[in-house]
């Protein structure tokens, strides 16, 4: 029997507040409303973002809610105005829209749009559909979108601008990986950077996103990838996708850039930052060459928001960028990953730690907190 422009109850993983796990619940799910698109969720991811906005300290989140931003679907039904999918189609939500229309959609340097919802900070927007109303409901209570996706649901209802649509012969269990940090970090190197043939790089972080990095560095053929992270426990990995060299800071007597301008002759072309966090920031600037070291943003500045430096490190020619979704102009961009990645350009099987049941969900968050996995896929 069609589901079609009837409300569906399913199960979802609502944050009710900070600071406590996700509780599995019934929820409903509303038809879609024009221009927006019902899906049938099969799988999903998590990310340290999701854990982030759970976090006891943070501020940028609002309740119930159900987050997941990194998933894989199958179009269930369409509402009106929707032309570009139809039911049964394999599609990857989008936390970056690509509305097509507005400034940014327009030119070519960006891939922010204004659909975002906050251009201030991404975290604070698209919260409620665009007729500022929510299309689940638990216990008689409406609840929050997160990024325009809530991807931690067996149904979520999306706007046709946050999605795109795949190939159908694709493993949703892996491309749904593509909805944020493989793009991410990968888009950090390619598009953001521009990594160079034969140049020296720098990774801070070697999470999902900091090892989509590497990965983009090793494809645009670097000669040299330096990775860091505090947790040894992660080499091994960034060795097997192409790290030359890993450092640990905890296990140096000087600080972490020092150690790396001695060893690059003066400092790498492209740094990365994919902790987030003042500290980190710095290292990675500064860990760059004078002349025309790049320093690429990618991890989201947890406590502290703001980022000291000294003008003259940009004086000397290093500048330092931030990207979103890894600059990938989203809907345009992910079918052209996901071709990339049936031609084995990259391996998202490095990235995937373990599969759960989508009930463990709590499991999978606490793996990601505690440094034990790199990315869980969970199935429903
Ligand atoms: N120096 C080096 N590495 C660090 C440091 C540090 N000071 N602090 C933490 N790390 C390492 C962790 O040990 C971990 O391996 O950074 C890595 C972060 O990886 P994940 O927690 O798996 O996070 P990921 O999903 O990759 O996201 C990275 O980007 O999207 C943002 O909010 C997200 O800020 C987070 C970042
Ligand atoms: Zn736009």
């Amino acid at each position: 029997m069609s589901t079609k422009g009837k409300v569906i109850k399913c199960k979802a993983a609502i944050a009710w507040e900070l600071g406590k796990p996700l509780c599995i619940e019934e929820v409903e799910v509303a038809p879609p409303k024009a221009h927006e698109v019902r899906i049938q969720i099969i799988a999903t991811a998590v990310c340290h973002t999701d854990a982030h906005i759970i976090h006891p300290k943070s501020t940028e989140s609002v309740f119930p809610v159900i987050l997941g931003h990194e998933g894989a679907g199958i179009v269930e039904s369409v509402g009106p105005g929707v032309t570009n999918f139809k039911p049964g189609d394999k599609v990857i939500p989008l936390y970056v829209p690509q509305c097509r229309k507005c400034k940014f959609c327009l030119s070519p340097l960006t891939n922010i749009c204004v659909k975002l919802g906050s251009l201030e900070n991404p975290l604070l927007g698209q919260k409620l559909m665009e007729d500022k109303t929510s299309r689940f409901t638990c216990k008689g209570k409406s609840v929050y979108h997160f990024l325009g996706t809530s991807t931690f649901s067996q149904y979520t209802v999306v706007s046709d601008a946050n999605l795109s649509k795949i190939d159908d012969d694709v493993n949703l269990e892996r491309v749904c990986l593509l909805g944020c940090g493989f793009s991410t970090g990968y888009g950090a190197a390619i598009n953001t950077a521009k990594v160079t043939p034969g140049s020296t790089c720098a990774v801070f972080g070697l999470g999902s996103v900091g090892l989509s990095a590497l990965i983009g560095c090793k494809v645009a053929g670097a000669s040299r990838i330096i990775a860091i992270d505090i947790n040894s426990e992660k080499f091994t990995k960034a060795k097997g996708l192409g790290a030359t060299d890993c450092l640990n800071p905890r296990d140096l007597q000087k600080p972490i850039q020092e150690v790396i301008i001695e060893m690059t002759n003066g400092g790498v072309d492209f740094a990365f930052d994919c902790v987030g966090g003042f500290e980190v920031m710095k290292a990675a600037l500064e860990c760059t060459t004078v002349g025309w070291g790049s320093c690429t943003l990618i991890g989201v500045a947890m406590q502290n928001k703001e980022l000291i430096l000294s003008p003259l490190e940009l004086l000397m020619g290093r500048t330092i960028n931030g990207t979103l979704f890894g600059g990938w102009k989203s809907a345009d961009s992910i079918p052209k990953l996901v071709t990339d990645y049936k031609n084995k350009k990259f391996n998202l099987d490095a990235l995937v730690t373990s599969t759960l049941p989508f009930d463990k969900i709590n499991e999978a968050l606490d793996l990601i907190l505690q440094g034990k996995s790199i990315r869980t896929i969970l199935t429903f």
